[in-house]
């Protein structure tokens, strides 16, 4: 995370050459290649890391529930994400959403670490929330299943801010954490408390770092850690002990990123393939679409420090070799169990029939389990039934909004909604959320059920509480009795960071899935990052008179 945006210039760091041709050639030269960024989807304050072949990514997610998704990929290109470390967000009342609370908006978990731990075969994730204090969530795969179980235990009384676990080749498990000054902490042989902890580095000038990321490799200690939003530095310990000392040098610096309008390519992980080439993996701003993750190759210099592949301009590539020798494409084609989503990072439709949300969706807090409901296999034809579960007259603070993330540059999603069973005085609809934020949606006022565009929501900056609730910018038909209805976001999220241009949202509905009429002006999304979390696609229904409504969502296309 990052509270401000400094580019301070580094003093006393040494920057790594750029590399030659030659060292291209270290890379496979016969491999096919990727093209940056692998996954053009908002996947923040990454962790990654290996387990035998498979790769892990774990992100954060603030107020969005459940929490910290896990991708999983065979070849650091394709990425599917296949569960979260943090089912329910059990960090206090206000990630239900409560009545007259602004909620958790932009607290929740920021960057958090996971790691696997081959001694008990669990997954240990850790984070922060609100500065207060580390949660921790356990977590196992079923072999036969396939099935994650996670399990919460009491948190640590210390906040390990921007945290990074290394579990040690003799199982003894670290956390990195800190802002300025990086400390290391040595955990109890459960993982569960903590033994000690001391400061191992504080950043010349008290320069602003943080996000740090824990490794041993060949018996050195390194902690990576970035300067927002611009840099990412190296930490390194010869000493044998991960308490230091540690000497710092600067991995990549304002480098040029691969694509356009998008920051600079700074915090992030790195994680060595089978065959033990490493790559660094990081993310750039890219609203306002949010962060995205980059791939570049490392290779090691005599001393034992990495050093990013760069292009032959000294940039970060667009295309670099493929990470592992022979491309696999087993985790691009759907692989979640029992589901027909997951193509391609979160490409194509999903009719809610797996008995499960997949774990491309997470709703906007918290929900009220009682009031939502996947109400069949493909035989019964799915869907998902949103009851009204809030009255109010705020989306905001309305719950039960589901969301996924916008594939970028552009894209689209669209519902197909049974409002028949909406009453009177509810709202639902498709909404391009974010603090602000736009719907097309359907109004429930009497016998009529009208097609309306409402723009202009926004949250108050800083305190992320309600400022504007929404104005009506246009009025569409009403829907007919037996009448479906398809509501459809059409995003460019294409990035514009720190640049004026506006990127734009369309809205349309139909009744026929087919045939598409533009509802209101397009929308201008702002290119802030302060709400860190960039738009997403959602889906909502709540109530302004009374509860009892409900809306099936029958499909979600993207
Ligand atoms: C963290 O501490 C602050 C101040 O004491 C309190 O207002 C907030 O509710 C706490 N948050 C959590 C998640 O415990
Ligand atoms: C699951 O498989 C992994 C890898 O083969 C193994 O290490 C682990 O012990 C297995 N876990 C269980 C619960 O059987
Ligand atoms: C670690 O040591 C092995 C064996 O000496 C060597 O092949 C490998 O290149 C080293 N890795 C790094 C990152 O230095």
């Amino acid at each position: 995370m990052r509270p401000l945006l400094r580019l301070i210039p580094l003093l006393g760091l040494f920057l790594p050459a750029v590399a030659s041709p030659a060292q291209h050639a270290a890379v496979n030269p016969r491999a096919a290649t990727f093209t940056n960024p692998v996954l053009w989807e908002d996947y923040p304050d990454l962790d990654v890391f290996r387990v035998a072949s498979v790769f892990y990514y774990s992100s954060s997610t603030f107020a969005y529930s459940p929490g910290a998704p896990v991708l999983q990929s065979y070849d650091l290109v394709n990425w599917t994400p296949v569960t979260h470390s943090v089912p329910r967000l059990n960090f206090g009342p206000q990630y239900d959403l409560p009545r007259g609370t602004p909620g958790g908006y932009v607290k929740g978990i920021w960057a958090s670490t996971l790691r696997y731990r081959a001694s008990n075969d669990q997954f240990y994730w850790y984070g922060c929330v609100e500065s207060n204090k580390t949660y921790i969530w356990t977590g196992r795969i079923n072999n036969n299943t396939n099935k994650w179980t996670w399990t919460p235990h009491p948190p640590i009384p210390t906040c390990y801010y921007d945290s990074g676990l290394l579990i040690d080749s003799d199982d003894t498990m670290y956390v990195a954490y800190g802002k300025t000054t990086i400390h290391v902490a040595q955990l109890s042989g459960d993982g569960l408390s903590q033994l000690r902890t001391q400061p191992v580095y504080t950043a010349p000038g008290n320069t602003y770092i943080e996000g740090s990321r824990m490794y041993r490799v060949n018996g050195t200690y390194y902690i990576l850690v970035t300067q927002p939003a611009a840099a990412e530095w190296v930490l390194k310990s010869t000493s044998g002990s991960p308490f230091g000392p540690y000497e710092a040098r600067v991995l990549v610096d304002r480098i040029q990123g691969p694509i356009a309008d998008a920051g600079f390519a700074h915090q992030g992980g790195m994680v060595d393939t089978q065959e033990g080439q490493w790559h660094y993996v990081a993310f750039m701003d890219a609203y306002p679409g949010g962060r995205i993750p980059v791939v570049a190759p490392l290779r090691w210099d005599g001393d034992g420090w990495p050093e990013v592949v760069k292009d032959e301009t000294g940039g970060w590539g667009r295309v670099y070799p493929y990470p592992v020798p022979v491309p696999t494409t087993s985790s691009s084609a759907g692989t979640e169990t029992g589901k027909e989503v997951g193509v391609d990072a979160g490409m194509g439709r999903d009719e809610f029939t797996g008995g499960e949300l997949s774990h491309h969706w997470e709703w906007n807090h918290n929900p009220d389990d009682a009031k939502w409901e996947l109400v069949g296999g493909k035989e019964e034809g799915g869907g998902l039934v949103l009851r009204t579960a809030s009255v109010t007259g705020d989306l905001f603070a309305a719950r039960n909004t589901l969301t996924r993330r916008i594939t970028g540059p552009r894209s689209s999603g669209t519902f197909r909604l049974d409002v028949s069973g909406m009453r009177d005085g509810d709202r639902a609809g498709a909404v391009l959320f974010r603090d602000q934020a736009a719907y097309i949606g359907v109004w429930k006022e009497g016998g009529n059920a009208r097609i309306v565009m409402v723009n202009d929501l926004r949250l108050t900056e800083g305190t992320w509480t309600t400022a504007s609730t929404g104005t009506v910018a246009a009025t569409g038909p009403t829907v007919g009795n037996a009448q479906d209805v398809w509501l459809r976001i059409e995003a460019d999220i294409t990035p514009a960071f720190n640049t004026n241009t506006m990127r734009t949202t369309t809205f349309s509905y139909s009744f026929d899935g087919r045939t598409f009429t533009r509802l209101g002006k397009p929308f201008g999304m702002t290119n802030s990052w302060r709400y860190f979390s960039g738009y997403r696609y959602g889906v909502f229904n709540f109530a302004t008179k009374a509860l009892g409504g409900e809306v099936k969502v029958k499909s979600f296309e993207t």
